[in-house]
């Protein structure tokens, strides 16, 4: 299966502290705040994508009894670490609860970390990996905040529906080279050089042996890494990884406008970010 996605390069110069601008409504966990530039930058690209998806995927949009057992279960269990959903059955149920709360996420990482040097540093045009794509959400983001960035793309998930689903959202979208890989991924794997994207997919590895399979044999996170997880993840990450890897991580929080709120079921959104550059 293949789509199309228009993708600019990695901007030449950047700049090397980010996200210090104060706002009065919008902080970073961290101590540092995001600008109110950052932010309604990331609200109008919310905007332009959500409008896109109202045609395209209606079904996104709205709750039902499962996306919500679903929700409760993952807001209780998910940061523990495993598999707590069968995408095979409940993948409707899951996006109806998460691919807009985690493309949010996912933009809010990006428009606020895409000018580290951790990515400066990365060279331009490097293939992208989505590792545990889902339906797409991180690959969407980055599509549209790395504007000048031309990199084909693959979607790496084990759920064909999942897959499925990122094709038809990618298929609305001015999208160019991407591709999807049904597999099941593991960190066992030595996959091409490059940058991955990878959101939610560490806390569902139970097998602790990985993690210091990728400490030590790390092809399978290619050139640069940045990785959207649970706060305790993220430890767990730059704790096994900083011998081999750069690390920077960042927390991030967002209070929501009214019509945000309504898609996403959420007042505030928080993020937590980790950025990998090889050493
Ligand atoms: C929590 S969802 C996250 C989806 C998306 N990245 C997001 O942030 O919304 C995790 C996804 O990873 C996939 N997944 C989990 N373990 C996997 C594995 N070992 N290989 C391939 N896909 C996997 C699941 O099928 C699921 O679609």
């Amino acid at each position: 299966m293949k789509t199309s996605l228009q993708l600019p390069s990695l901007p030449s110069a950047i700049p090397n502290k980010e996200i210090t601008v104060p706002s009065p409504s919008v902080a970073c966990a961290t101590g540092s705040v995001l600008s109110q530039r950052n932010m309604h930058d990331v609200d109008k690209i919310f905007d332009e994508l959500t409008e896109q998806f109202h045609f395209a995927v209606p079904e996104l949009l709205g709750t039902t009894r499962d996306s919500r057992r679903i929700k409760l279960k993952l807001e209780l269990l998910g940061s523990k670490g495993g598999r707590f959903v069968d995408y095979d059955q409940d993948y409707l149920a899951f996006n109806q609860a998460f691919f807009f709360k985690n493309l949010y996420k996912c933009l809010l990482a990006l428009e606020n970390t895409r000018k580290c040097s951790l990515l400066k540093a990365c060279p331009a045009g490097l293939p992208v990996l989505d590792i545990g794509s889902g339906a797409g959400t991180f690959s969407i983001a980055w599509s549209a905040i790395m504007r000048s960035y031309t990199p084909t793309i693959e979607l790496f998930d084990n759920c064909f529906s999942q897959l499925t689903l990122a094709a038809r959202i990618f298929s609305v979208l001015d999208a160019k080279k991407i591709y999807y890989r049904c597999e099941a991924v593991s960190p066992r794997q030595d996959y091409s050089r490059g940058l991955r994207l990878i959101s939610y997919w560490f806390c569902e590895q139970d097998d602790h042996a990985l993690w210091s399979h990728i400490a030590t044999k790390n092809g399978f996170l290619g050139d640069c890494a940045i990785v959207i997880d649970y706060p305790n993840v993220i430890e767990r990450i730059i704790s096994s990884l900083c011998r081999c890897f750069h690390t920077a991580s960042f927390s991030f929080e967002a209070e929501l406008v009214r019509r945000h709120r309504l898609i996403i079921n959420e007042d505030i959104i928080r993020v937590h970010v980790v950025l990998l550059k090889r050493k």
